[in-house]
């Protein structure tokens, strides 16, 4: 059990924080939480997402928030593409990392994309392989690894049929998605290890919503198998609005606690990134859900 000596955050709250608001915010705004993100020390920002506008509105201007974002040197800022068209959007503004998604179920992802798995396979090959030509990175996901809404179980051996096919395609990491937070440690541990048969642990990063409250334990039951990469999300904001039930992401915030207070190294500020989830939660008029925010502000 020998946990990682360094962990990277991948901030998804750009992206799947702010895809399932109900109220339009500015693009103004989505470009001073990405730039204030890029400022806390992490490495990885997702920024947005070109999908279609009709399927998510929040995320309609992402051509104009990508293009306002000052990058920093040594941050990505990935973006979700569910095709080709979304490829040639993202492009056009710069992107250099993109992400495609599908998932373990075929229950979710007609909802989600409208595609069964293997026509969402087949739909990313032709956007795989540009982004090869072109040098973008591209980065998957696996949504419901641990539970579908609409489907309930999900059999571990589908959620490693899909990483190992994405893997494979050229992903250079693949995200296992807890989307309705339904997982607890055992079983975390368990689809990991079996995913990691396929696909190698460090192309490995892990995605838990913490609608019961599990995904810090969740997350420390794979950092102890040897994953070293966690998407959360600054305030815990986020769910897929095609995910019935899906509530937040874990807080970034209480991710770099944890990870900081046992003796493993984010690069991360917390007070800036408390500071930011502070913010963010006043921007949205929403409380926090990050617990390590609540109590700095009762302190
Ligand atoms: P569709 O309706 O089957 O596609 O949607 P279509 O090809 O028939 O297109 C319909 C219309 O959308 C057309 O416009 C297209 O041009 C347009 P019309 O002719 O009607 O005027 N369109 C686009 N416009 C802009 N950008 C595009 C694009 N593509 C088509 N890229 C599609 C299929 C995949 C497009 C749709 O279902 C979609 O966009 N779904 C996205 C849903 C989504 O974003 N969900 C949340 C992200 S996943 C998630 O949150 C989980 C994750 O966090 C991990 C986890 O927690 O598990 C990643
Ligand atoms: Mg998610």
């Amino acid at each position: 059990m020998a946990l990682p000596t360094h962990v990277r955050i991948v901030e998804v709250g750009p992206r799947d924080g702010l895809q399932n608001e109900k109220t339009v915010i500015p693009a103004a705004a989505k470009i001073e939480l990405i730039d204030r993100l890029g400022a806390t020390g992490l490495q990885t920002v997702e920024a947005t997402s070109f999908v279609s506008p009709k399927w998510v509105p929040q995320l309609a201007d992402a051509a104009e928030v990508f293009a306002g974002i000052a990058r920093r040197p040594g941050v990505r800022y990935p973006v979700l593409v569910p095709n080709e068209q979304g490829y040639d959007r993202a492009r056009a503004v710069g992107a250099e990392e993109i992400a495609v998604f599908t998932a373990a179920s075929e229950a979710f992802n007609r909802k989600n994309i409208n595609a069964s798995i293997d026509e969402s396979l087949a739909r990313f090959e032709p956007v795989v392989a540009r982004a090869r030509a072109d040098g973008v990175a591209v980065r998957g996901y696996v949504s419901t690894v641990l539970g579908c809404p609409y489907q309930g179980e999900v059999p571990v051996a589908d959620v490693v049929r899909v990483a190992r096919a994405l893997h494979a395609m050229g992903c250079y990491e693949v995200s296992l998605g807890d989307t309705i937070g339904v997982g607890t440690p055992a079983k975390a541990r368990a689809m990991l290890l079996a995913v990691a048969e396929a696909v190698p642990m460090p192309a490995l990063a892990v995605h838990f919503h913490d609608t019961y409250g599990q995904a810090l334990a969740n997350i420390l039951a794979c950092l102890e198998e040897g994953v070293a990469v966690v998407d959360s999300a600054v305030s815990g904001t986020g769910g897929c609005p095609y995910a019935k039930g899906a509530t937040g992401n874990v807080a970034s915030e209480d991710v770099v606690y944890m990870l900081h207070g046992m003796g493993i190294a984010t690069g991360v500020d917390l007070e800036v990134l408390v500071e930011t989830g502070r913010w963010l939660a006043a921007l949205l008029g929403h409380e926090t859900s990050s617990k390590v925010t609540r109590a700095r502000s009762a302190a």
